[in-house]
């Protein structure tokens, strides 16, 4: 990966691992009851091996999908988040891993994973990243496999202080750069839901995608 940028993700990982217990205490999980998210777990395609993206302490989403006793990998920058997951979830030990992203999918064989989530994490990848990474998640895919992810519709990068008044690192792209860099890397979009939520005592706008990897792509 790029040295300047990697900079930006040690920033990161050094932030979650000193803020991983506190993060963990004020979740409140909500967001795995949306039915956007209900859709993506359930749906017949997604009835395979799952992997989730920034699993942090694995509330809600790995907690959710273990609890339907569904075959589940949960990676994370930070190792201190991954401890409190595997403490969380003693019989699930050997599910979560520590990794960053974009590494962990490019050593990753293709077609695996019939359901991807990752929910407020690559909003913490640099930009330069993204494209790369929605092309790995991609390969990873089974065919007609789903993606569920969110994005902060900002169009923005850079440092700024975050949750415990930590230092963080942020990145978005608009929605209609979402729209077509999905569209031409061969995904097709099946819902889409916006959220406004109060956090930090600021407003966050969140949209989440759940998007199926397309035969047509495959066929061209
Ligand atoms: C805001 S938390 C979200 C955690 C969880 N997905 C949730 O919904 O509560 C972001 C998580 O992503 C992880 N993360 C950030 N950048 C990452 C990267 N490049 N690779 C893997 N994990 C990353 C952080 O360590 C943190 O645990």
């Amino acid at each position: 990966m790029d040295k300047h940028r990697d900079k930006d993700i040690e920033y990161v990982k050094k932030g979650y691992s000193l803020v991983a217990k506190a993060y963990r205490d004020q979740k409140d999980g909500e967001y795995s009851k949306l039915p956007i998210f209900l859709e993506w777990l359930n749906h017949q395609n997604n009835q395979g091996q799952i992997l989730e993206l920034g699993c942090a302490s694995g509330f809600p989403i790995a907690k959710t999908i273990l609890e339907k006793q569904r075959n589940y990998t949960g990676i994370d920058l930070s190792l201190d988040q991954i401890i409190l997951a595997q403490k969380e979830f003693p019989n699930w030990k050997a599910n979560f891993h520590q990794a960053e992203m974009l590494e962990f999918c490019r050593k990753s064989p293709p077609n695996l994973y019939s359901g991807i989530v990752s929910m407020f994490t690559i909003r913490h990848l640099p930009r330069i990243y993204h494209v790369e990474l929605f092309t790995q998640i991609y390969r990873l895919l089974t065919e007609d496999g789903l993606l569920l992810l969110d994005f902060s519709p900002n169009s923005d990068e850079g440092r700024d202080t975050w949750f415990a008044d930590l230092p963080m690192y942020w990145s978005s792209f608009s929605q209609e750069w979402m729209r077509l860099t999905f569209r031409e890397l061969g995904f097709t979009l099946l819902k889409e839901f916006e959220d406004i939520k109060m956090f930090n005592g600021k407003e966050e706008r969140t949209i989440y995608l759940l998007y199926q990897k397309s035969k047509e792509k495959e066929s061209e």
